[in-house]
């Protein structure tokens, strides 16, 4: 399987600054009043602060180097989950959900129609009466796919433990006509006095889904009503958006949709 973000620890150092959609996602699973089920977890950045706040939920990603350290990242917490080593396209288990998150653009793996359908189904199938599927994904905006498209832009620059910096920068290229973008992340490792140590690169595919075509997969997959909402705008101040607004390009959405009348 292909390693998406080089390893656990990467992945986390790259995200340390992500934290906008941690309150909303505990908020949601907290208000779902019954079992939660994260798929794509991942290393636990949302799935720790769940459990944490007491609420019963599980986890499930396809990256055994992601589920190994967040098993680790458990045990040294002293908090419990089951986890599940599975595909979001293809998962079975014994347990309904009242809510199931696929948080943090996770969705957007799904490189084709067929593969959405699939996970969206799978997700229909194991959710209890009355149940809720949520999906966090970025909205495409037409000013940001063509602003980092071609060649190398500077992203981010984030504090390491060891007191060096870590320095984020992405190129993308977008295949406009299937919606599938490749990101290729390089990142500089320097030291405390600015030097660089180390660098690294890695690639991965998204593919961007518009409002009209989220809405028609949702659709095709058994999916009876839904909503949409702005969580925040991406590469903004989140704590300056107003909640509960309405979807515009380029801001992270959250898609909450129910198979039967909710
Ligand atoms: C952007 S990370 C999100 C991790 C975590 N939820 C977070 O918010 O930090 C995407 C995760 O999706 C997982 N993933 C990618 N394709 C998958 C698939 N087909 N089935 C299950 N997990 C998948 C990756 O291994 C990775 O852990």
């Amino acid at each position: 399987m292909t390693s998406y973000y080089l390893s656990p620890d990467l992945y986390e150092l790259v995200y340390a600054d992500m934290v906008a959609d941690i309150a909303p996602h505990v908020a949601a699973a907290k208000a779902a009043g019954g079992p939660v089920l994260e798929v794509c977890c991942g290393t636990g950045r949302l799935l720790i602060p769940t459990l944490e706040a007491g609420i019963d939920c599980d986890g499930l990603d396809v990256e055994p180097t992601m589920l190994g350290a967040l098993r680790a990242k458990l045990a040294a917490r002293g908090l419990h989950a089951a986890l599940h080593s599975a595909d979001m396209r293809s998962f079975k288990l014994e347990r309904r959900y009242a809510l199931i998150a696929i948080g943090f653009n996770s969705f957007l793996h799904n490189l084709s129609q067929d593969d959405q359908i699939a996970t969206l189904r799978r997700c229909r199938e194991h959710l209890a009466p009355g149940g809720c599927l949520q999906l966090m994904v970025f909205h495409p905006s037409a000013e940001k796919l063509l602003e980092w498209s071609g060649a190398e832009s500077f992203v981010k620059e984030l504090p390491l433990p060891d007191g060096g910096r870590l320095r984020v920068y992405d190129l993308a290229h977008d295949d406009r006509v299937e919606q599938i973008r490749r990101m290729t992340r390089r990142l500089e490792f320097l030291d405390a006095a600015g030097a660089k140590t180390r660098e690294e690169s890695l690639t991965f595919d998204l593919r961007y889904i518009f409002k009209p075509e989220m809405e028609l997969l949702l659709r095709v997959a058994g999916f009876r009503q839904w909503k949409v909402e702005s969580l925040f705008a991406a590469y903004q101040d989140a704590s300056a958006y107003p909640a509960g607004q309405g979807p515009r390009e380029g801001d992270h959405l959250r898609w909450s949709a129910w198979g039967a009348s909710a």
